[in-house]
């Protein structure tokens, strides 16, 4: 949700911002712009332009604007619609404070009428305009304190005014009068700083910095820096000095290319047997006594002896993989199991029981609710004395330097690499097998499963890399071709069962995100109490129908659907019952509790090739972004 990038040192500004933005594109992109201050004259420079990165760069046509100072800025509209005038940077009325900033300013309302009534004129509709204007204010009221070190006057100003702000934010902030210096501050959105060569920098995510440097200092909660061309200081909110180490970061996985594919999603369907691999060789390691397999989770797992239950909190794509995660922790590892929306966990949790093991899901690490529900669990529960109320926490995210690899020390790096299509995929992949590793040592530790059907599932998770390429290279022609025929229809409804009912919903979901199309998944034995009233010819069924437990259910609930005139696509071996589809995307036969894993192949490559058949943006889709940083 928005992204941010800002650069002070000895170098021109504009290319490192530039490049800063192309990478954090996917975080919003309904506007962009940047603001340089020119250390000679004083001026800060400003351009902004509505829509995607392009049309900034168009409006910049190659022109150099001067300075070593810098912010820029990706827009994802919440306060605003996607104007240029709501676009960032925002500056104050004289033009001398230009700020960049991510998040919500719940209070925003009351400051700006504070604003109004001092005579101060707003020119766009957003909440961030705010901060420019008090900035200004304060450095009158601070009286332009000790102009030999500007620096320090805004950072005064920067720390008093955030006092003020509710709500979160990630901001960075230009003073013409500080023409070396840059304020940064943060509060529940991401910030980090990068140490390049005579340069400092800061942004949202670490892509949008790793062509220039790969040493980068997370900042916390609540800290304020500085950054000038000779160093970084950071403060917390008791403006105490903090001094960390600063994390080096594997500049291979930061710097992302699309290769020969059309779109990144495609490629990072694509990237899924490399994802499968590359977990496994993490996260299974060979007993050298007996030469069998086991899970090698990165955390001492023997607290999981007293788990009772788990409660699982994830948003969007990520809390479908906790289904599926849930479905393999109650059914294969007997523990009651249940998952939440993060937005609703956090004003409507359930009453506290002891001895839950609470994970929280999230691929970016970022999500504004999941962070917040986990932040209030945690707080809630520590303030039981009972030691079985106590937190018992898991995080499984893609990135281990984000917020929640901070709030958590029980890390699953899901390590499938940087996802920049915003329809998540791989991430979705390396989660639901980290679902499996969990289910796997519960089951281990709790004794509910006998070593031969843990191995077993263990060797069927060995055998997806070969099989996935598979998949991909078939199900990507026989998709490209259902898309031809299907790309125009207004309504999909995904059916699955049991372990196959979450990949349906993210079936449906990958299908409306970049196709914008209506799709709606749905328990196959629930359509006959209401959605069957739907179905008709022009509504297509997708439904998922794997051997095992449900089988022939699925089977019979698809024969409703077709009794109603819908065109039935079989995500389904070619085996006895699957003749009724109308076409068959053919999967091999599986053992069930491995079918999610192969089943949302197809599914993805479906939606995939919908959305481009129809020409859409299907990296960046519209009204959407890669990190919801807001609630
Ligand atoms: C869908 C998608 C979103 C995210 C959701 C949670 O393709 O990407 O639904 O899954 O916003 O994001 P994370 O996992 O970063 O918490």
């Amino acid at each position: 949700m928005c992204g941010i990038v800002a650069v002070t040192g000895f170098k021109n500004a504009l290319p490192l911002l530039m490049n800063g933005l192309e990478k954090l594109e996917y975080r919003g992109y309904d506007s962009a712009g940047i603001a340089i201050i020119n250390s000679e004259t004083q001026n800060i420079t400003c351009n902004k332009a509505e829509g995607k990165l392009q049309n900034l760069k168009n409006l910049l046509n190659k022109n150099n604007i001067p300075g070593t100072t810098g912010i820029g800025h990706t827009r994802w509209a919440t306060h605003g619609k996607p104007e240029v005038k709501n676009a960032h940077p925002h500056i104050d009325s004289s033009g001398e404070v230009a700020v960049v900033q991510n998040g919500i300013i719940e209070n925003f309302q009351e400051l700006k009428n504070k604003l109004e009534k001092e005579g101060i004129a707003f020119n766009s509709d957003t909440d961030t305009e705010v901060i420019p204007h008090l900035i200004q204010r304060e450095l009158n009221t601070l009286g332009k304190l000790n102009l030999d070190n500007n620096g320090s006057t805004l950072l005064v100003a920067v720390r008093n005014v955030i006092n003020d702000l509710e709500g979160s934010y990630a901001l960075a902030v230009l003073w013409a009068a500080a023409p070396n210096s840059l304020v940064v501050a943060r509060r529940q959105a991401p910030l980090i700083i990068g140490l390049g060569e005579g340069e400092f920098m800061c942004a949202s995510d670490t892509p949008a910095i790793a062509n220039f440097t790969n040493i980068i200092l997370p900042m916390e909660d609540e800290e304020i820096g500085l950054l000038t061309p000779l160093g970084v200081e950071i403060y917390d909110s008791n403006n105490e000095r903090q001094y960390r180490n600063p994390i080096s970061l594997n500049i291979s996985e930061q710097i992302i290319d699309k290769m020969n594919f059309k779109h990144y999603m495609l490629k990072e369907i694509y990237d899924q047997p490399e994802t499968a691999k590359n977990w496994l060789e993490k996260y299974l390691i060979k007993n050298s006594k007996n030469g069998q397999f086991q899970i090698n989770l990165p955390f001492d797992t023997s607290f999981f002896e007293s788990i009772e239950r788990i409660e699982i909190i994830a948003c969007g794509t990520s809390k479908h993989a906790a289904m599926v995660g849930s479905f393999l922790l109650e059914q294969f590892a007997g523990i009651p199991t249940n998952v939440f929306y993060a937005s609703e966990f956090r004003y409507s949790p359930p009453p506290l029981l002891p001895n839950v093991l609470t994970i929280g899901v999230t691929q970016s690490g970022e999500t504004a609710d999941t962070i917040a529900a986990i932040n209030m669990e945690i707080t809630r529960r520590s303030l039981v004395e009972d030691e079985t109320f106590k937190p018992n926490l898991i995080a499984i995210t893609n990135r281990t330097e984000s917020s929640i690899g901070r709030q958590i020390s029980n890390i699953i790096d899901i390590g499938a690499g940087i996802e920049i299509g915003v329809a998540a995929t791989k991430t979705f992949y390396a989660q639901l097998l980290s679902f499996y590793g969990l289910a796997i040592q519960f089951a281990q530790i709790k004794g509910t499963k006998s070593k031969e059907e843990i191995s077993k599932l263990i060797v069927e998770l060995y055998k997806l890399p070969p099989l996935l390429e598979d998949l991909i290279e078939k199900h990507n022609q026989s998709a490209e071709k259902l898309a031809h025929d299907f790309f125009n229809i207004k309504d999909v409804v995904f059916l699955g069962r049991g372990i196959n009912y979450p990949i349906a919903l993210e079936g449906a979901l990958k299908l409306k995100e970049i196709s914008y199309i209506h799709a709606v998944g749905y328990p196959a034995g629930e359509m006959k109490h209401g959605p069957i009233a739907l179905l008709d010819k022009k509504v297509p069924v997708i439904s998922i129908a794997s051997p095992g437990e449900v089988f022939d259910k699925v089977i019979s609930n698809a024969q409703e659907a077709k009794a109603r005139d819908s065109y039935l696509i079989g995500i389904a071996p070619k085996c006895n019952g699957t003749q009724i589809f109308d076409y068959l995307m053919t999967m091999p036969e599986s053992n069930e509790w491995i079918s999610p894993l192969l089943n949302i192949i197809p599914l993805q490559l479906l939606s995939y090739h919908i959305a481009a058949h129809r020409g859409l943006d299907v990296d960046q889709p519209r009204n959407l972004a890669k990190s919801v940083t807001v609630e």
